[in-house]
């Protein structure tokens, strides 16, 4: 049974990671910070947001470093969704001066802004020269990622996102390069988030953790990993995935009521660092692909246009990947034993609903302020993210989006 399975699941056996140097995980750990960033150099630069740039957490972070001897220059005016000008003014700023290590502290705006910057100050030029999967030529600073929100998993991933004005979308920089030097996961800093921003951003990791179980299983040519970032689903990037989910059942909806409970609070980083690592690694697919135009029409949070097209891309999905559902409705609790193939998979899109109506997520595109007039504009908006279409389990052609788009406009949750 157990052999069976395995084959099911993992029909080739093929497994990419590649990780942070070091990731450390923990209450209180942010305090490590200062000896990983003392055996990069003596200059460190921390890029941040307006919000915590003005907090205690930024001062005993800037303290410990001090204390060390290191010099430090704090940068705090980074923007949510990371703007292309606010990335240039940073480097404006800061060219010319010795930075040896580069800290990212906030949600993932302010790692990948760290990372973005790590680039740039190495190689030059601006964020769309590095565009698409490889284009960053070698090394760069070093960065340190110290998330505040338990969601993108920017801090193990190798990928910075940032918003082009000129192009009028979110575009990605993919390279094994930009992954964090070191991750540093406190929980702590992710107490004072508010309901609605653990929602979106608890919802982000979510999505991450099922899009990369179920994503596209590619033949394992020796070329794979050097040709793509996102290789598909495999192997290693499988058993944290099912971790991940397992842990967002258990603590995402008493995280989001419960603020102040400090378990849900860690289980919740464990689950976005295992996010990032699938998704870096495995690769998300077509909530991922949709999500970037709605987000550009309707100006709301990444995490709640991912979390509530989710269920309409499982769905449509759902022939190619009914073992992973199955898999999946058992780490969200539910009892699949003696249920048929069917049943079993229906368990787990069943209990994906459930986890996201739990923290209230809106249940269909016309509660973003979507307008069916644009419907049309934004399946075709979403075939621009081949790489995400690409990944995507069952082939997408813009019918196949428009179908997908059109049933989270009118809440459509049938299974063909
Ligand atoms: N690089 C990646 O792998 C990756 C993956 C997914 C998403 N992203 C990108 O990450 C960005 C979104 O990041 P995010 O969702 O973490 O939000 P964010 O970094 O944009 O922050 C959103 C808001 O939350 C506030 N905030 C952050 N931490 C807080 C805390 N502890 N308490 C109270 N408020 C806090 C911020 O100050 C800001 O106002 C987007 O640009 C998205 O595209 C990157």
């Amino acid at each position: 049974m157990s052999c069976e399975y395995a084959t099911d699941i993992h029909p080739t056996g093929y497994g990419v990671l590649r990780l942070p140097r070091s990731i450390v995980v923990g209450a209180q750990q942010r305090f490590a910070i200062a000896n990983i960033a003392a055996d990069l150099g003596r200059n460190v630069l921390i890029c941040t947001d307006p919000r915590l740039a003005t907090s205690e957490d930024l001062k005993k972070l800037v303290a410990s470093l001090e204390a060390r001897n290191l010099t430090v220059r704090v940068y705090g005016d980074t923007q949510a969704e990371l703007p292309v000008p606010g990335i240039m003014a940073c480097v404006a700023q800061l060219k010319g001066q010795p930075i040896d290590v580069i800290i990212g502290f906030g949600g993932g705006s302010c790692m990948d802004m760290a990372k973005v910057v790590s680039v740039l100050l190495a190689h030059g030029g601006q964020p769309r020269d590095y565009y698409g999967e490889f284009a960053v030529p070698g090394p760069v600073i070093p960065v340190i990622a110290l998330p505040t929100t338990a969601g993108t998993g920017s801090e193990a991933t190798a990928v910075a996102v940032v918003s082009d004005p000129e192009l009028g979308m979110k575009m990605g920089i993919s390279s094994p390069h930009i992954i964090p030097y070191a991750a540093v996961c406190d929980p702590e800093l992710t107490y004072t988030c508010p309901p609605s921003l653990t929602a979106a951003t608890g919802a982000d990791a979510f999505v991450h953790l099922v899009e990369s179980f179920t994503a596209i299983t590619r033949e394992p040519t020796s070329s794979l990993a050097t040709e793509r970032v996102f290789v598909g689903k495999n192997v290693l990037a499988d058993s944290l995935a099912l971790n991940g989910i397992r842990l967002v059942g258990r603590s995402l909806a008493t995280a989001y009521k419960n603020p102040e409970n400090t378990g849900a609070r860690a289980d919740m980083m464990l689950a976005a660092l295992y996010g990032g690592i699938t998704l870096s690694n495995a690769g998300t697919a077509a909530a991922h692909a949709i999500q970037y135009p709605v987000g550009n029409l309707t100006h709301t949070p990444h995490g709640v246009g991912v979390g509530l097209l989710l269920p309409y891309v499982v769905r449509h999905n759902f022939n190619a990947i009914m073992p992973q559902l199955a898999e999946i409705a058992e780490a969200l609790g539910r009892d699949t034993r003696g249920l048929d193939a069917r049943a079993a998979a229906m368990a787990g899109v069943d209990a994906i609903d459930e986890i996201l109506a739990a923290i209230d997520m809106p249940a269909t595109l016309a509660d973003l302020g979507v307008e069916e007039s644009q419907l049309g504009q934004i399946a075709a908006l979403s075939m621009n993210s081949k790489r995400l279409i690409e990944n995507n389990p069952m082939l997408l052609d813009l019918d196949a989006v428009t179908s997908i788009v059109q049933a989270a406009f009118f809440g459509d949750r049938t299974i063909a």
